[in-house]
């Protein structure tokens, strides 16, 4: 949450910053800002709103300035004003910070400086760090050791150290004009290497179109970044050396290529994103005869799998969804009992210490705090322990150069390719693939499926990207249909029973985090039980209903909320018969194994919302009061 870009070099900064904060808009949109230095001041505009607003400011500057920094602000503390946006001041003016992250010792330090007669000008808890910075820096040149060329640096490395909580900051100050200075605790931040000039931002798409070298900072680092070089330093002022390394990230996967949105652009590069799963994930020369190593191929060796006992995944959002499904298959195919934790519940009250335990985080930008606070304590609370109860923690990503990436010895990488969209979806679809590739890989491992089955399941799932592309084409008029009619209904209700019903819940998901229509997920069978209390003929109901264990049961409980008169839409490749007759929409999607079916029916799903939220004419891609990687508590 919250994105921040720096720049030092030859160029003009301030068009540097402003596209590169472009995107990162999807890290939050509460209001921007820009500091550069020129003609020896700090020149800081910011805007409440849309980086538009603070790009019509800046329209009537023409600032030479090549020096600067940026941020884009998704509100933590303090509310969306511009008083409240970054860059944030020091008394004097002299040095502008811009943060992504949380202070959390800040009501202390605010206090304390304020006593000292330091002037506060926002309600944010980041405003502490430019008057720390001032109040050492004064101390530095008063009574300092260090040479006189790291005074800055050396003020910014003690300010660092009082402060408790996970941030990422980039600093500059008028009275050292070369210098940018970038810090890492817990949040990310990474370096781009030019020719004569350098770069900081959140992510790499912010300067992917300036540089392909990079070196991301670790937790407790900080590096003075001048057009002569980038030097990088421990938290207790050691120099580290440090190399960057090349992206393979290209500058058009962060277009819109033609598409209105990021999204339905990512919802249509679902099938590119099960086929690369597909080759990545399972050998294909694989057959029950030649059976003598695993179909698949997700680098964990059988001593990491070896004795598990129980598996606990931890994740967020539509990661946990990600997660409920993954359960199923670890469950089903693999006979391992699995929990699904929400990550910031599992932190406070974690399940009893078991052995042999996997825990898993989920999570698609690997740097969601919740979850890598979740990993930090499972992996704290077993240490010391003897070998069956210590940690054994495998991330899901597809972020594997993120903070997550740090942290996990294991890691699937889910091959996604870099989602900008807030709302998740093609992540989505590489996290299901992981889970079906892990499932697979543990069962056979521990030999609790027959192999003629797993043969099966893979033939299914190599099926899966035509298909996808077929329910794709046959869907997009339909769901735009439904969307005309539904932009209006003010609550959905989505059911699906077995493996189907996290994706009821993805879909409720989907609609109301993007369309902001209040709508929930249940399993099919728990609506009697209270849920259908809310049916009339105002709330429609979608069910999902594959043939297969359930179907009969989805379409008894379809038939009581037809009864209620509510409106149904079936998500089914069923078009005859019963379904025919029942519901009152049909969005056919292709017949496929019940077990491999959610990688097919969350798409639809994902289409509804999709246009009813383009109808009702909301902002796809940055819905209000979300941000696509959560970095706070
Ligand atoms: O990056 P993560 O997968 O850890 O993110 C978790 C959630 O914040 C995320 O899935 C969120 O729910 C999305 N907005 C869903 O579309």
């Amino acid at each position: 949450m919250c994105g921040i870009v720096g720049y030092v070099g030859t160029q003009t900064a301030t068009e540097i910053l402003l596209s590169g904060l472009e995107k990162l808009e999807y890290r939050g949109y509460d209001s921007a800002g820009v500091a550069t230095i020129w003609e020896d001041e700090v020149n800081c505009v910011r805007a409440k709103g849309k980086l538009s607003n603070l790009r019509s400011k800046l329209e009537h500057l023409q600032s030479p300035a090549q020096i600067g920094i940026g941020h884009t602000r998704w509100a933590t503390h303090g509310k969306p004003e511009e008083y409240n946006a970054h860059p944030h001041m020091d008394t004097a003016m002299r040095i502008a910070v811009a943060v992504n992250g949380i202070i959390e010792n800040y009501s202390k330090l605010r206090e304390e400086l304020k006593q000292q007669g330091y002037q506060f000008r926002s309600d944010t808890d980041v405003e502490v760090i430019p008057h720390l910075i001032a109040q050492f820096l004064k101390e530095e040149i008063a009574f300092g050791q260090s040479n006189s060329d790291s005074v800055f640096l050396e003020a910014v490395r003690k300010a660092v150290n009082e402060l408790q909580g996970a941030f990422a900051i980039a600093i500059i100050s008028a009275d050292y004009p070369d210098e940018l200075i970038v810090v890492r605790q817990q949040a990310p931040i990474v370096i781009g290497f030019g020719q004569g000039e350098f770069f900081c931002a959140s992510d790499t798409p912010a300067i992917i179109s300036h540089t392909k070298a990079v070196l991301p900072l670790e937790n407790g680092e900080l590096a003075r970044l001048t057009p002569l070089g980038v030097e990088v330093y421990n938290f207790a002022g050691q120099r580290l050396k440090k190399h960057p390394r090349l992206l393979s990230l290209n500058p058009m996967m962060v277009e819109k290529q033609g598409f209105k949105h990021f999204m339905l652009k990512e919802i249509y590069e679902q099938p590119g994103v099960v086929r690369a799963c597909l080759e990545a994930y399972f050998n294909t020369d694989w057959h029950p005869g030649n059976s003598s190593r695993s179909p698949i191929n997700i680098g964990l060796a059988s001593e990491f799998y070896a004795d598990i006992e129980q598996i606990h995944i931890v994740a967020c959002g539509t990661s946990w969804h990600a997660a409920l499904i993954g359960k199923y298959l670890l469950e089903q195919l693999a006979q391992i009992p699995t929990q699904v934790h929400y990550a910031s519940e599992f932190r406070y009250a974690p399940s009893p210490l078991t052995p042999n335990t996997l825990t898993i985080g989920v999570t698609q930008s690997g740097e969601t705090a919740d979850t890598l606070a979740a990993l930090a304590m499972e992996q704290e609370r077993r240490q010391g322990r003897e070998p069956k109860y210590q940690a054994r923690l495998l991330g899901i990503t597809n972020r594997p150069e993120s903070s997550l990436g740090y942290m996990v010895s294991h890691m699937i990488n889910t091959l996604a390719g870099i989602e900008i969209g807030v709302a998740a979806t093609k992540t989505f679809i590489a996290q299901l693939m992981a889970f079906y590739a892990l499932a697979l890989d543990l069962a056979y491992s521990r030999q609790t499926l027959p192999l003629e089955n797993l043969e099966d399941i893979l033939k299914g799932l190599r099926q899966i990207p035509k298909e996808m592309e077929a329910t794709l084409e046959s869907q997009e008029k339909l769901t735009e249909q439904l969307a005309h009619e539904f932009a209006e209904t003010q609550d959905f209700i989505f059911l699906g029973r077995g493996i189907n019903f996290p994706i009821a819940l993805e879909g409720a998901l989907k609609l109301k985090e993007i369309s902001y229509i209040h709508a929930e997920g249940y399993p099919a069978g728990e609506m009697k039980h209270g849920p259908i209390a809310l049916l009339d003929a105002k709330v429609p109901v979608v069910a999902i209903a594959v043939p297969g264990s359930v179907y009969e049961k989805v379409i008894s409980n379809a038939q009581e909320a037809k009864a209620r008169d509510s409106r149904l839409i079936g998500v089914t490749p069923v078009k005859d018969g019963e379904a025919a007759e029942i519901f009152n929409d049909l969005v056919p999607v292709s017949f496929v194994d019940e077990l491999l079916s959610p990688i097919l029916t969350v798409v639809p799903l994902q289409l509804l919302a999709y246009h009813i939220a383009a109808r009702r004419g909301l902002d796809v891609d940055q819905p209000r009061n979300l941000a696509k990687s959560v970095t706070v508590e």
